[in-house]
């Protein structure tokens, strides 16, 4: 009867040493990030040519992008130095600075879905809006995020 519950020890064990824990909020937070990722490049796609510029796809994109931009924050719970990471300690030594940071991406975000709301719409105008944007995610990347 004993070696059912051995069993589920070792599995648990085994979960733990592979370090993919789907709940923790590294990982949450990190999954965040790239979907805000992938939803930026369908942005900057619009405006290079790669996909095919449409002013309302780019609205609804700017708007996910913004939605999207809310939620990490969430997870950054005090742990440092978790493995996985690479949030650097000044997220919690400097919480102002890393406040500000996000509040720097929620303006810039503003301002893009504003310019994308405009009609008529010119792309060559959500270039510079967009370009705000992607400052506001690599400025606060050298603050806090290591290489
Ligand atoms: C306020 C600070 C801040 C802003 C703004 C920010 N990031 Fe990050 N980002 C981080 C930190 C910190 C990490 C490291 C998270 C970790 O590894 O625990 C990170 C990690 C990432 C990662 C790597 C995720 C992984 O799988 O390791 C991507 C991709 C990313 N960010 C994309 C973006 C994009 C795109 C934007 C802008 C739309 C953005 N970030 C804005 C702080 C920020």
């Amino acid at each position: 009867m004993r070696t059912p519950l051995l069993l589920i020890l070792s599995a648990s064990v085994l979960l733990t040493a592979c370090g993919v824990d789907k709940n923790s909020p590294v990982h949450l937070r990190k999954q965040q990030f790239k979907e805000m990722m992938r939803t930026r490049e369908s942005l900057q796609g619009m405006l290079n040519g790669r996909l095919k510029y449409e002013p309302e796809a780019f609205l609804s994109a700017a708007h996910a992008l913004a939605d999207q931009s809310a939620k990490p924050w969430q997870w950054f719970e005090p742990i440092p130095n978790a493995e996985d990471s690479k949030a650097k300690g000044d997220i919690w030594r400097d919480a102002h600075a890393f406040k500000q940071a996000q509040d720097d991406l929620t303006r810039s975000l503003q301002q893009l879905t504003a310019a994308a709301a405009a009609k008529p719409t010119d792309p060559t105008q959500l270039k510079p809006a967009l370009g705000a944007v992607e400052q506001a995610c690599t400025s606060c990347h050298k603050q806090f995020k290591l290489e």
